[in-house]
């Protein structure tokens, strides 16, 4: 028998739904920031490296008013997704096996999203360029195109533990064979205490992070023929040579995305801008990976109306907390963290909200007065610590069904939200 020569054959990538690259959060991280609206009542959305379609499964179960498309060059990853859409019996899905160097002769029309993640970074760079020209293409004016990669500087420290895995295993042979012993040795540097040094406790960390994660993250991560990452200046250069432009990052109101408030100003202002001055942001956060949404350039940005605004949602759990000391009322996160409010009449507003969670209401209807409201709303929204919404995705279906007893053999499930939940049996 010949050997497979696919490594995504010989050893699948565990997917998993991607929460914020879901078609409704992207549409409002562009439109948070300015960047174009999206029309949310019918669209088509194009996965490129969708293996075994973990993330568009979801989004086509639960979202029955789009289309979606997932493209692969590993035929046993799209062999499954197949599979679970035929036992799904979704219509709005379908999934194409082909290599992205000449997929663009295999697909017609233009969508609306188009999301790649996990792959720009992970292909040798003449693949990465016929991904953007494939996105340039295939990107109807005004639409969204989600692209991760590893960035630098925080990746570098990365890539070290990579050479030295490649390096430790090269004698092996069989891809989760030799992930396997990346893993063991992973855990026996991770044992090493004797030395207290700032940095060997910083290396040693990362060689924790190998051990934490799966065997076929440690093999595509860590083993994988092609890893580069990127400063954010040299993807910006690369994209704009295909005529787009960045609007915003997809995971800006999350823990990885999130830069200080004012840091990119403060650098500004002090003339401390180096090579660029989004890489120096990225250097003094340490930035391993990034999550930016595209769109066909040049953008003319226009930040949201109070009338726009007022047609979002909002949803939160904050709970009512003490008051403090200045008068200023307090609201708790689930997480512990304290959240001061200064206007009352959004203190109210939200109150309301922890009932119905995770379900939202719309914000015309929740605040008297959006235009005062929207500033200390959208601050929130970018903490985390309430979420804004262009639409409800609780009215796209329940959880429960054939597809969460599908996913939950994997030991997850998906929520209408796109949110996945760990599971330990079946639901
Ligand atoms: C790291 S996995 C990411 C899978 C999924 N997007 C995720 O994030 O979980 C990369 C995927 O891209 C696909 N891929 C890599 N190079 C490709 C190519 N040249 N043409 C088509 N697909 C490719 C692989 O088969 C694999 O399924």
């Amino acid at each position: 028998m010949v050997a497979r020569s696919d490594p995504y054959d010989e050893l699948p990538y565990k997917s998993l739904p991607i929460e914020w690259a879901a078609p409704e959060r992207l549409a409002l991280a562009s439109l948070l920031h300015g960047g174009p609206r999206q029309q949310l009542d019918a669209y088509a959305v194009l996965e490129l490296g969708c293996g075994n379609g973990a993330n568009l499964l979801p989004l086509a179960y639960y979202r029955r008013h789009a289309t979606f498309v997932g493209l692969d060059g590993a035929g046993s990853q799209i062999e499954v997704a197949n599979a679970r859409r035929s036992a799904l019996r979704l219509s709005n899905l379908s999934f194409v096996a082909a290599d992205l160097a000449d997929a663009a002769e295999q697909l017609s029309g233009e969508f609306d999203f188009i999301v790649a993640h996990g792959v720009f970074s992970w292909v040798p760079d003449e693949v990465r360029d016929a991904l953007l020209e494939l996105c340039a293409r295939r990107l109807r004016p005004g639409g969204l195109l989600y692209l991760n990669y590893n960035s630098r500087p925080g990746w570098n420290l990365r890539g070290l533990v990579r050479d030295f895995l490649l390096a430790q295993t090269a004698g092996t042979t069989g891809l989760p064979t030799r992930a396997r012993e990346a893993h063991d040795c992973s855990a026996r540097v991770a044992s090493l205490t004797a030395d207290e040094h700032p940095f060997t406790q910083l290396i040693i960390n990362e060689f924790r992070f190998v051990c934490d994660k799966d065997i076929s993250f440690i093999a595509h991560e860590y083993l994988a023929a092609h890893n580069r990452p990127y400063w954010r200046s040299e993807f910006l250069d690369l994209v704009k040579g295909h005529g787009l432009d960045h609007v915003a990052d997809a995971d800006f109101s999350y823990d990885s995305g999130r830069s200080p408030e004012d840091l990119a100003h403060w650098l500004s202002e002090h003339k401390l801008t180096g090579r660029a001055l989004d890489d120096t942001v990225d250097l003094l956060c340490y930035r391993q990976m990034h999550s930016p949404i595209l769109a066909r350039g040049p953008l003319n940005r226009s930040a949201p109306s109070p009338e726009e605004f007022a047609n979002l949602l909002v949803a939160s759990c904050l709970t009512p907390c003490t008051q403090n000391g200045g008068g200023s009322s307090m609201l708790q996160h689930p997480s512990g963290c304290l959240v001061e409010v200064t206007q009352e009449a959004v203190r109210t507003g939200l109150t309301e909200l922890p009932a119905i969670w995770p379900r939202g209401l719309p914000i015309g209807a929740t605040f008297p007065d959006v235009s005062r409201a929207m500033d200390e709303l959208m601050l929130l929204q970018r903490n985390g610590l309430i979420e804004l919404r262009c639409v409800e995705p609780g009215d796209f279906g329940v959880r429960g069904g054939p597809l969460n007893r599908l996913e939950a053999r994997d030991g997850y499930i998906t929520t209408p939200y796109h949110t996945c939940e760990a599971v330990s049996e079946q639901t």
